[in-house]
């Protein structure tokens, strides 16, 4: 299915994925002090906590042919909606991660190191657009485990590893974007 139909079918018959409970909250070792960047990474742990709601039984099921057709009518409707609102989203939120690296100047100070964020970001949305690619009825169940695994290392290796440090460039005490970044109180 195209990025286009996702969206298009997601805008006919969806809810927002992302009306995010005040109560999805970061691991400590996950918050970068970040104002915005904390508040965007607490979407996508809400993100995966709505899409481990989709299916009855994500670990077990192995063919979504062992339920009922409104069941598997249910269950991919909900996953194309989430598609397309999580791709929305991360692509927003890469591109709000890629503007902090060049207004602080980190992509001057040192390339390679925003080089290599910004090609674990094309990473990340290849995967969703892949999984978007191989949408089928029958497998929903089996791409709700392809996503949450890979949202789940993202959330693990890819905030700890890059945007931590992306995080602690802004927050540095001579930093140009200093005060606009650090959360309130
Ligand atoms: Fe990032
Ligand atoms: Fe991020």
């Amino acid at each position: 299915m195209a990025d286009h139909d996702v969206q298009a079918t997601h805008a006919a018959n969806a809810a927002p994925l992302v009306v995010a409970p005040l109560s999805a909250e970061l691991p400590p070792e996950l918050l970068t002090g970040h104002q915005q960047l904390d508040a965007e990474h607490r979407l996508l742990i809400t993100c995966i906590a709505n899409l481990r709601r989709v299916c009855i039984d994500q670990v077990n099921c192995r063919h979504c042919g062992d339920c009922d057709p409104p069941r598997r009518h249910h269950c991919e409707s909900h996953l194309v909606a989430m598609l397309g609102d999580l791709l929305a989203f991360i692509l927003e939120h890469f591109r709000t991660e890629e503007e902090i690296m060049r207004d602080s100047l980190l992509l001057m100070v040192d390339r390679e190191l925003c080089q290599a964020h910004m090609e674990d970001h094309a990473a990340i949305s290849g995967k969703v657009q892949e999984i978007v690619a191989a949408l089928d009825p029958m497998n929903t169940a089996g791409l709700i485990r392809q996503l949450d695994a890979l949202l789940t290392r993202w959330i693990s290796n890819h905030i700890t590893l890059h945007d931590m440090l992306l995080a602690r460039w802004v927050l540095r005490e001579d930093s140009v974007l200093r005060r606009a970044s650090l959360p309130p109180g």
